[in-house]
């Protein structure tokens, strides 16, 4: 039988998925598509959740003169089960497992990374040769690694096309001077990053200061990494991503899948002790929003964000993280001693992954301060220059799928957003779409100031931006640094940003894989510092 989008919908699988995505009579997959397993027909609960290896440095390198460590992370394919009853999928990752080696750095010092490709010649995933940067001519299989959310020089962020084939390497410095904070890495190649993802290209890169050691949160076993990604899994327990209608342009705008991933396996368990967690949590995920919640019913209590430690501590009922966007979490399973408690996702009770409470425990000498860190709230006022960027989507009279762009603006066009070094300056987001995109800046750190309804046919037609709502102040778990913005539907998200770090080119874009490869991704240009 041929699954199409309507049937996710009746299956009620798009649960999360972009309103537009179910208002839309989208593109169906192909009437070859295999069997997909329907992840609440297995045993849950039954494989332990994998943590990944942290990894000693190969050696000891330099920057700018500075003892560094040095990483050799390969990227190969692997084959592992992503659940217990399931045959082994075929993934491509980097070193062993999907999520890779969290790496766990210290801010201030940084490291190196030699990030090796060692993939197989040929593609298991549907490449697309339309797209930019996949042109014919181009090798199917390529890589590039971003550290997303480290303040990198640009020849280091993983610039889209300055990818590696099989055989080749690449080595990165990552001087890291920033805050501590959850970062990530993963694949970035243009056009091919949504599949390269997919197949499993990412991991966790944990940078630790000063500050934080000293507030005693948990740590060491009592730290989790939880990477979170959607898939589609089919019968032989191998990935599926679903392709167009059009064979020449298999590149389809979203994909949802029905079994969710917690580092890398699907309903896993963990064994806890009767005590504070810490949970460094990121959706991984291509296209999906999570919406997590405890299923006992308290809330998760976040301490920090994307770029680090929030101000205080803030409990959240349901959290709700776009992709790429992080949360820094602390579980209490004290009064939990002997029960199980699960995190659940979109209000289902069943829960993406169960933690066992063990009946006793050593003490817990933790400590979750009321105070986490200085977060200084930047003022408009502070901005030397403010832009109106839209967020748009183009429907192509020929039939073909819809295109989503940044000001209307393909990737290839002259670069127009330059800010200077040291400056500040105000994006507004200007959502003429109507669903959230994860929009994405490289190199820097930003805060959220505001959202605000405006009367879209006003700015389309011309091209004056006006508000017909209050702003809404962001979230209080939204109020320390970010590099990801939900911006909404219908409205303009007005993020304020310190051009801090490095003068080059970088990029921004929206954290929907499929949208990214798809040009809704722009390159920025940070200006050297007036002499
Ligand atoms: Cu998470 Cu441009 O990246
Ligand atoms: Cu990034
Ligand atoms: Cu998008």
């Amino acid at each position: 039988m041929p699954l199409t989008r309507r049937h996710f919908l009746q299956a009620g699988l798009l649960a999360g998925a972009a309103p537009w995505l179910r208002a839309r009579a989208a593109v169906a997959a192909t009437a070859s598509a295999p069997t997909l397993i329907d992840p609440r027909t297995l045993h849950a609960f039954v494989d332990p959740l994998p943590i990944p290896p942290v990894p000693h440095p190969e050696r000891i390198a330099r920057i700018d003169g500075a003892a560094v460590p040095h990483y050799r992370i390969v990227q190969r394919q692997v084959h592992a089960k992503l659940h217990r009853d399931l045959p082994p999928a075929r993934l491509w990752v980097y070193g062993d497992s999907m999520p890779g080696p969290t790496l766990d750095v210290r801010a201030g010092q940084g490291m190196t990374v030699e990030w090796v490709n060692a993939l197989p010649a040929k593609h298991f995933l549907p490449v697309d040769h339309t797209l930019m940067g996949s042109n014919k001519g181009q090798p199917d299989v390529r890589t590039v690694t971003h550290v997303h959310g480290g303040r990198t020089p640009p020849d280091s962020d993983g610039w889209p096309t300055d990818t590696r084939v099989p055989g080749q390497s690449q080595t990165y410095r990552y001087p890291l001077n920033q805050e501590a904070a959850t970062l990530w890495y993963h694949d970035h190649a243009m056009g091919v990053a949504r599949l390269n993802h997919y197949a499993g290209m990412m991991g966790m890169c944990l940078v630790r200061d000063a500050h934080e050691d000293a507030l005693r949160l948990p740590r060491g076993e009592h730290e989790l990494p939880l990477v979170l990604c959607d898939r589609l899994i089919t019968a032989k327990g191998q990935l599926h991503y679903p392709v167009s209608e059009n064979p020449k342009s298999p590149w389809v705008p979203e994909v949802f899948g029905n079994a969710v991933l917690v580092n890398g396996k699907l309903l896993p368990y963990m064994q806890v002790e009767p005590r504070r967690y810490r949970l460094r949590v990121v959706n991984a995920a291509n296209g999906r929003f999570f919406r997590l919640r405890l299923s006992d019913g308290r809330p998760l209590v976040q301490i920090g964000s994307d770029q680090g430690l929030l101000h205080a501590p803030v409990d959240v009922e349901q959290l709700v993280l776009a992709p790429a966007e992080r949360a820094d979490l602390i579980v209490d399973f004290a009064p939990l001693a002997g029960k199980d408690v699960r995190l659940t996702n979109d209000g289902d009770p069943h829960g993406i992954v169960q933690f066992r409470v063990a009946d006793s425990g050593r003490r817990d000498d933790s400590v979750v301060p009321d105070v986490l860190r200085d977060v200084p709230r930047l003022a408009a006022s502070q901005a030397v220059r403010e832009r109106n960027l839209t967020l748009n989507e183009y429907e192509h009279l020929s039939g073909l799928p819809m295109k989503m762009l940044l000001d209307g603006k393909y990737w290839h066009e002259k670069v127009t957003e330059t800010p200077r070094l040291g400056d500040v300056e105000i994006w507004n987001l200007i959502n003429l779409t109507d669903d959230s995109h994860p929009i994405h800046l490289h190199m820097v750190r930003f805060q959220i100031l505001e959202r605000r309804r405006f009367d879209s046919f006003a700015y389309r037609s011309r091209g004056t931006l006006r508000y017909t709502g209050a702003p809404q102040a962001p979230a209080p778990n939204e109020l320390g640094w970010k590099d990801v913005a939900q911006a909404h539907g219908g409205m303009v998200t007005r993020i304020i940003v310190p051009f801090d770090g490095y003068a080059g080119r970088y990029v921004w874009h929206c954290h929907i894989l499929e949208h990214a490869a798809n040009e809704m991704m722009r390159p920025f240009e940070v200006r050297p510092r007036k002499a």
